[in-house]
């Protein structure tokens, strides 16, 4: 039996499991690369991520899904398994990153907006065919001073939001559960509540453009930035405040039939993003699943640990097992800093 969009949501979403973005790009996985001295080819990065996906207990217990560029979804394993099958034998679920990157908004030379949408339906189609049962759409939406005005405008809040929402509905027409995911990015020395407000302005529009392009929520899974301060901003929120705030936006902005939110990384440490998603289920009841859908918080370890040399692979899934299995205790409320310590 085909299974519908609420069910691959659902399996998604799945307590104590969440998402693996391995998704990078070409120019984001040379630059991960270059900061390991490992030079990004087809190879190699082939082999890093069948690292990945062959950690067996980590994909099986804790990752409900993996996000895959373009390239990877068509590649094989070193020994011709197609690097989608070892995923799926796993029992996790293949997704596809499918936004063409943020590029300059006309007119504005410090806003972007995410493209991608001319010919989705076709490439959705045929990454069906491929395998993915869902997608990512990411829109990035910077706070700060642009040129002469704040930022973000009211132009990239609205064009970026309407985009997810076309892509979306492209999305659930071809039988694939889309992950939108609008990200304020932490950069700049903005306090935790100017990202508040702004995450808050770019989620209500983010569902009234859902609502207008008809896109069904119950098979729709949300990727947010947390509610947290600026790299930059010389008052850094407790890891309870950004717990306190996020969940307060979130309820503000989210409404129940959306199955599970999975919150991007975005430049937090490993750690923090464990601390943070584990204060969120510890204190509060909430009408969603909240978990995980880290690239960095995720990677770094790993990557770090392999070093571009397939001899450190037992490493590298040693590493990466232990971020997921954090990262599954964080979605449920049990992680502490004894068990990060004494596991690690
Ligand atoms: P980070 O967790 O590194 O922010 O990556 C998540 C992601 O998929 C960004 O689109």
């Amino acid at each position: 039996m085909t299974e519908t969009l609420h069910d691959i949501a659902q399996r998604m979403v799945a307590r104590g499991k969440g998402i693996l973005a391995a998704d990078e790009s070409s120019g984001t996985i040379k630059k991960r690369f270059d900061a390991i001295n490992t030079e990004s080819t087809q190879t190699t990065r082939r082999d890093y991520r069948e690292m990945l996906f062959r950690t067996d207990e980590a994909m099986r217990e804790y990752i409900s899904g993996v996000i895959l560029f373009d390239e990877t979804i068509r590649q094989t394993a070193q020994d011709g398994t197609p690097l989608v099958d070892i995923i799926k034998a796993a029992g996790s679920i293949p997704g596809i990153k499918v936004d063409a990157g943020a590029k300059p908004l006309a007119l504005n030379s410090s806003e972007k907006v995410t493209e991608g949408l001319d010919g989705l339906r076709e490439r959705f189609a045929e990454y069906h065919d491929l395998g993915a049962r869902f997608s990512k759409w990411r829109a990035v939406i910077e706070i700060g001073e642009g040129g002469n005005r704040s930022m973000p405008s009211h132009n990239c809040i609205h064009a970026n939001a309407h985009a997810l929402a076309r892509y979306a509905a492209l999305a659930q027409e071809q039988g694939i559960v889309p992950i939108v995911e609008p990200e304020v990015l932490m950069d700049g020395d903005h306090d935790i509540d100017t990202c508040y407000n702004v995450t808050k302005w770019a989620l209500k529009e983010l569902f009234q453009q859902l609502y207008f392009a008809g896109v069904d929520l119950e098979g729709t899974v949300l990727k947010p930035n947390m509610a947290i301060a600026g790299k930059k901003c010389t008052k850094q929120a407790s890891v309870a405040e950004v717990a306190e705030k996020t969940v307060k936006l979130l309820k503000e902005c989210v409404p129940s039939a959306v199955p599970g939110i999975v919150f991007l990384s975005g430049g937090q440490s490993d750690t923090d993003a464990t601390a943070h998603l584990n204060a969120m289920n510890a204190a509060y009841d909430l009408p969603w699943n909240l978990s995980f859908s880290y690239g960095r918080a995720l990677q770094a370890a790993p990557q770090k640990a392999w070093g571009g040399d397939n001899n450190n692979w037992s490493a590298g899934q040693a590493a990466f097992l232990h971020r997921a299995r954090m990262n599954s205790l964080a979605a449920t409320g049990n992680w502490t800093d004894q068990v990060e310590q004494e596991a690690a």
